[in-house]
């Protein structure tokens, strides 16, 4: 391990960066201190490289920012964005010697307008307390990734996140209708409008959202929100084997029925999260199905897909009878995290959940779920296959032990056969975790080799010097 201390030019450079940035911001929102640095060295992604921060800032304002993103610009030091650090493809890893811009102080929401129906807001604001605060109005904002409770909005855009009503609400992207960014050199430039409709010029909001901070620092966003939901109902559908699970997903799609949560939880998973004490699950099932009705009239739909449930094989039905009852199904779902984790805790040496984001068509969903079981029972591991099974888009976690250099050698090549294998059923490698540093090989298999380039030259416009988030999505 090299040591970059003052009299190295590693360690020059980061002294004159320190005292440049020191300039535009105040002293508490610049930090050096060795466990800050650690702390922001990378998200939440397992065996993603990440490198060591030279510097992490908070800035509290889009003009800090300007400076941070100016000043680096002009040393030639590389920035890598940052919010709550739960993504899952390393796309806010730290570069060795980088700046890293933390948007986490930037929390207000600046403005609700209930008539036009936008909120707009900074890009530190936490994900549910948006959605609170938008329900004072009788309005909400759907997009609930996993992690919303702690998520920021501006990680979302950058990642552009998913989560669990999204099957029947739509993800993140569908609802950011403007942004206010500082590209690499410091510019600011605003996008997009605050009309429901809007088609001049080329879309550089759809652009950027998903562009995991590769093209530019987002210090505001336009967000479109909706009236309140209506009350929901949920059911626990639990079945004796996964194909049959996967075959009552695509018969409820098949229906026509658009329920506002379909999540499939495999045995392992339905297992932790009765471990920790769910009681409305049975923990000896080989799959569970939550599924959630906000329809106009959510029981009659439930039944519905309750009975469709039943011809594909569902074992157990528990229809929850009232909103209370709801909650604690779906609570199930938010369950899913802290289960695996606490199971994967009980493993020997160095427990690890390396957890997989692939799409498939919805229609090939059950095929999908037949081939993981295959790569898990091939490379004798245990995967825990749970997901968004009403979108098609499943997280394939591994649980392992990464002090077994085997098991990790396998774990490696299991996430790589799965990501082969929903492009093999025409999916993607990423529903909605990113590419980041951990799947740019599979970027390359997976887009048209025209549209890599074109992606390569947009981020040579954006960024000519390549020094924002360098090496995530696409090696420029
Ligand atoms: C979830 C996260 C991992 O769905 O995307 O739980
Ligand atoms: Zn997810």
């Amino acid at each position: 391990m090299s040591v970059i201390t003052e009299s190295t030019p590693a360690g020059r450079l980061a002294g004159r960066l320190v005292a440049r940035l020191g300039e535009g911001l105040p002293a508490h929102a610049l930090s050096t201190d060795p466990e800050a640095l650690a702390a922001h060295a990378h998200d939440a992604a397992p065996f993603s490289e990440h490198g060591r921060p030279a510097v992490v800032v908070h800035p509290e304002t889009a003009e800090q920012v300007q400076h941070v993103l100016r000043t680096a610009y002009e040393l030639e030091v590389p920035v890598v964005p940052q919010g709550a650090r739960t993504g899952l493809a390393g796309a806010a890893n730290a570069e060795d010697g980088c700046v890293v811009l933390s948007t986490t102080r930037m929390d207000r929401i600046l403005e609700i307008d209930p008539a036009n129906r936008l909120v707009r807001c900074e890009p530190g604001v936490v994900t549910r307390e948006l959605d609170r605060a938008v329900a004072e109005y009788g309005l909400t904002y759907p997009p609930d990734p996993a992690s919303w409770a702690v998520c920021t909005i501006g990680g979302n855009i950058a990642t552009g996140a998913g989560g669990i009503c999204c099957v029947k609400y739509g993800v993140t992207a569908d609802y950011v209708l403007g942004l206010d960014v500082v590209l690499p050199d410091g510019r600011r430039m605003r996008t997009g409008r605050d009309t429901v409709k809007g088609v001049a010029g080329y879309d550089l909001t759809r652009l950027l959202v998903g562009s995991e901070g590769t093209l530019a620092v987002v210090v505001g966003a336009t967000l479109a929100l909706r009236p309140a939901r209506p009350p929901a109902l949920a059911m626990l559908a639990q079945f004796g084997t996964l194909p049959a699970a996967g075959e009552a997903v695509a018969a409820v799609t098949a229906a026509g029925h658009l329920p506002s949560a379909l999540e499939l939880l495999d045995r392992t998973t339905t297992r932790a999260v009765a471990g920790l004490g769910h009681p409305l699950l049975n923990g000896d099932r080989a799959a569970t199905l939550i599924v959630e009705s906000d329809a106009a009239d959510p029981a009659a739909d439930l039944a519905a897909m309750a009975a469709l449930c039943r011809a594909a094989g569902a074992v157990e039905l528990t229809v929850a009878a009232d909103p209370d009852q709801s909650r604690r199904v779906i609570e199930a779902r938010r369950m899913v995290t802290p289960g695996l984790q606490a199971m994967v805790a009980r493993l020997p040496g160095e427990p690890t959940a390396f957890i997989e984001d692939v799409a498939v068509p919805r229609t090939r969903l059950a095929e999908l779920v037949g081939l993981i079981e295959g790569i898990a029972r091939h490379h004798d591991l245990t995967i825990a296959t749970l997901g968004h099974a009403g979108d098609g888009n499943l997280h394939p976690t591994v649980l392992f032990d990464r002090t077994d250099p085997d098991a990790t050698r396998r774990a490696r090549v299991a996430y790589d056969d799965i990501m082969a294998a929903a492009l093999a059923l025409g999916g993607t490698s990423t529903g909605e975790h990113g590419i980041g540093t951990l799947k740019r090989d599979w970027l390359a298999r997976e887009l048209d080799p025209v549209a890599l380039e074109l992606q390569r030259g947009l981020k040579r416009l954006f960024d000519p010097k390549n020094l924002l988030n360098p090496g995530k999505v696409v090696i420029a």
